[in-house]
Order: C-alpha cells, then structure tokens, then sequence
C-alpha cells in the first residue's frame, strides 16, 4: 500500500531574512503612491496599465535588479476579497523573499498572509514535482500573530489532502491511520471500535453502512484537554459512497471519494484547536465506512435499530450518512454537558440550494448561530444559516418504523436529513453543517479538488461558543 508523503508545511520567511516590499494598492490609492514612494516607477506603472485589479501584480525594477512589486487589491468593494487578491498575486511573484508594505488595516494583513500561505497548497502526492518548486515566500505581517494562520494553513492542507486523496488509498483503515497520526502529534487519546461484533452490537447502524465493504467500518474516538467545557465533533467518514444497493448514477458516484469531507473537515478544527491549545476537552468522532454493494449489504426497506433504539426504515441506501451520524451522534450525547457539532456531505440538496461557497449551517440556539455568523465574517469562511423546519418531521416518519431515512416527495433534503439527526440528539446545544466540501473550478488559493467549509468560521467563533 502506498504510503502519504509527508506533507510540506506552509511556512512563513524568516523574520531577519532580506525581503523585497510588496506595495499593496487600491485603484483609489494608486496616485498618492505614484507621487510618493512610488515615483521612480510612475512611467512603467503607466505604461504598463496598472490598474491595482484585485491580485494585478507588476514588478518593480530597480538599479541592480528586481526593487519589489505592487499588487493591486481592487476597489473598496472588493477588499473583503483580500486573501483571494494575494493568494492570486502569489503566481505572479518570483521565488524569494518578501514582506507587505503599505499601510493595510489589521484585518486585511491577516487575510493576506493567510491568503499567500494558501496559495502554497499543492496535491501532487500523484504525479510528484520534478523538481522541488520554490515559491516566494511573506515574512509574517506586523501585528498578525503567525501561529495562528500556520496553524489555519496546516489544517486546510490536512483537509484537502485527506478528501484529495482517491477512496482506494482513503479506506476506513487509512482514514484511521491519518486520525491516529494526528492524535498521536498532540498526545490525544485514541480509539477505535472496529469488529463485526463489537460494531454490531454497540453501533448498529454504522455496522450496517459499512458491513458490505471488504474494508471494515469503524468508529474513530479522539479525546483531547483534561480541563475547560467539552466540545465533541462529529464528522462523517464516507470514504467512498456508491451509494449502496441503490447505486448512484456514474455521474453521481464520480466525486464520491469526497463523503468523507466532513471527517476532513472536523480534523482540520481539531488540528487548529490543539495547534493552539484551546482551553477545551476536545472530542472527535468519525464513523468511517464504505458505503459498497456485496452479500451483506443493507437493503430498501431493512429496519435497523439504532444505537439509541429509534427505529429506522431504510428507505434508499444512499441516505446512509445520516445513519452513520445518528450513532455517532448518540454516543456524543451520552456526555450531556458537551457542544456538540457535526460536519457532514450529507445532501445533494444541501449543493443544490446554497452552491459550493457557502457553507449550510443549522443551529436552534440563537446565540450559538449568531457566534457561527460572526465567526464566518471574522474568518471570511462564509456560511448560511437553515432552518430545523419542524413542520416538516412528520415527513421523516415512514408509520412502520420510528423514521425513515429518505423521504419521498423531494423536499428539503438538507432539512430533513438535518431533522433526522436532531432526532438522536439530546442537547440544545447542537450545530451541524451540510458542507460540500469540493471547490468546483480553480480559484486563487483554492485549487480545483478538496477544500474545507466552516472550520475556520468555527475557529473565530469557539471563545464566543464556549465562554472561553
Ligand atoms: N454523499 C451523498 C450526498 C452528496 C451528494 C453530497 C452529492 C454532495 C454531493 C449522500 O450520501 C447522499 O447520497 N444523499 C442522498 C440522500 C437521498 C437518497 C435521500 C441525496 O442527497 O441525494
Ligand atoms: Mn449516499
Ligand atoms: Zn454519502
């Protein structure tokens, strides 16, 4: 079995190192500087067009080579897109030392030095760089504190390599090993339930999922901290999602090495928590399976009794995160006091209303919710609030079993499948997003692939959550 190469890290230059400025311009800012500082470059600035676009970069000549460079960052109205506007500029810039000039507002350093390290991510686990690429490299803005942005980058990276990685070298063992490897960085606790008894007679309904694949289900269990309020993530750990007897489409099935985005996604937030030491007992759990077609696969129409003894009716076998998360879920709530937040690829219909950029939250308590939102804008990591519709629970309930796990009528997929986990769960205190976990196109700092939602919007909000 191949083994993952060990990741390269984001890393800031040294603060000592020699660096070249990079002037940082809004188009409004653009004639000041070319009358100040700016002046020897005023003709070639012009000549060139420069306009400070969001991410425009041009070189600064100077007597005996290269004197910087400028990057525009947009108008006004785009400089919440700061991190994209850099992370675009980062292509654009030789090999080399640099640090940002100009007079950014806190905020905006913040997003560009997070935006440049970024753009730093490569999968090439495949198809290895002749060469190692030398890439410039920003000495940590003033006033930002690095530990926390490498600590950001670092997780991002984790999460992209994990859903990057194709579902025959990301099984549930392999998940197990990546989880186990981040544990052991930290000196967390691990363990794992695996065995057809053991899983079978504790977790039922993750037994079930996983029991037709030749790669055993399992369930991962993280404890991390021995004092402050417990916070427990929940993340679904689909390696791979046929969908079961009820086989998905090939178009449908062709992005499914990416279910276990939400796995990727909570170990990337536990990555940054114990990076940097959250005061928190941290718990993560990750039902991890394949969801395969052999013998013993679930059927339509099996009832499964879960972990919490609610019964449910299988309806399609490709709703088999929920049944996953339900266990898990329960497990979660049998430490009352805990927060508790699940992060999952849960729906198709969760992509179909919000679209990949946006990532779907729902949450009864307000002022958890409000945490999360402000969180989102603090981090730039954007979200959506939905709602627990509860007029919509009798359309979870099938008459012959307790739920049902694929409501007929096509409705509100996300806010059913989001009313079924609420169902297993026992705290008001309870979060859980419906991510996509894939960006469609290649973006500045977001390569076409694997990508993490909500972790950082998370991050800002955990003091505000938790009272810390
Ligand atoms: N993993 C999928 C959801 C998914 C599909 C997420 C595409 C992102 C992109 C999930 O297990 C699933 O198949 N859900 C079904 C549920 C339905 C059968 C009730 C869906 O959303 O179609
Ligand atoms: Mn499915
Ligand atoms: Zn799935």
């Amino acid at each position: 079995m191949p083994t993952a190469p060990a990741p390269v890290l984001p890393a800031f230059a040294r603060a000592d190192a020699a660096s070249l400025p990079l002037h940082a311009l809004t188009p409004a800012q653009i004639a000041d500087w070319l009358a100040g500082p700016g002046a020897e470059w005023a003709g070639w600035l012009a000549a060139s067009g420069f306009e400070a676009g969001l991410g425009e970069v041009r070189l600064l000549p100077g007597d005996s080579g290269l004197a910087g460079a400028v990057v525009g960052l947009g108008p006004d109205s785009a400089r919440q897109r700061v991190r994209f506007g850099l992370a675009k500029a980062v292509a654009a810039l030789p090999a080399g030392d640099w640090h940002l000039a100009g007079d950014l507002p806190e905020k905006e350093r913040r997003e560009a030095a997070l935006g440049w390290l970024l753009a730093g991510y490569r999968f090439d686990r495949y198809r290895p760089a002749k060469e190692p690429t030398r890439l410039p490299r920003l000495k940590c803005p003033e006033g930002v504190d690095a530990e926390t942005l490498l600590a950001m980058a670092e997780a991002e990276f984790l999460t992209r390599d994990l859903i990057n990685t194709p579902a025959n070298d990301m099984g549930p063992a392999e998940l197990q090993a990546a989880f186990e490897a981040l544990a052991a960085r930290f000196g967390a606790r691990t363990e794992a339930i695996v065995g057809d008894d053991l899983l079978a007679r504790n977790f039922p309904m993750i037994h079930a999922v996983g029991r037709a694949s030749a790669r055993a289900p399992r369930l991962l269990d993280m404890r991390w901290g021995n004092t402050g309020p417990q916070l427990t993530l929940v993340g679904k750990g689909v390696c791979f999602d046929s969908g079961g007897l009820d086989i998905k489409p090939s178009a449908g099935m062709l992005l499914m090495k990416k279910d276990m985005g939400g796995a990727a996604t909570v170990m990337g937030l536990a990555l940054m928590i114990m990076r940097l030491g959250l005061p928190v007992r941290l718990r993560v759990l990750v039902p991890a399976v394949e969801n395969s077609i052999s013998g013993p696969a679930m059927r339509p129409r099996d009832i499964l009794t879960s972990r919490k003894g609610l019964t449910v009716e299988v309806n399609n076998t490709d709703a088999e995160g929920r049944l996953i998360l339900a266990d898990a879920l329960t497990l979660a709530c049998e430490e009352p006091e805990a927060l508790v937040i699940s992060m999952a690829t849960l729906t198709g219909a969760a992509r179909v209303a919000v679209g990949p950029d946006l990532a779907p939250f729902y949450a009864d308590d307000e002022g958890l919710a409000a945490a999360i939102e402000q969180g989102a804008r603090d981090g730039f990591d954007p979200v959506w609030r939905m709602p627990f519709w509860a007029p919509y629970e009798p359309m979870i309930e099938p008459g012959i079993a307790d739920l049902d796990n694929a409501p007929s009528g096509g409705f509100a997929g996300s806010v059913t499948a989001a009313l079924f986990l609420r169902r297993f769960v026992s705290t008001p205190r309870y979060v859980h997003f419906d991510i996509y976990g894939h960006n469609p196109a290649d973006a500045p700092g977001r390569p076409k692939g694997g990508v993490g939602q909500g972790a950082r919007a998370l991050l800002h909000a955990l003091p505000q959550m938790l009272d810390l």
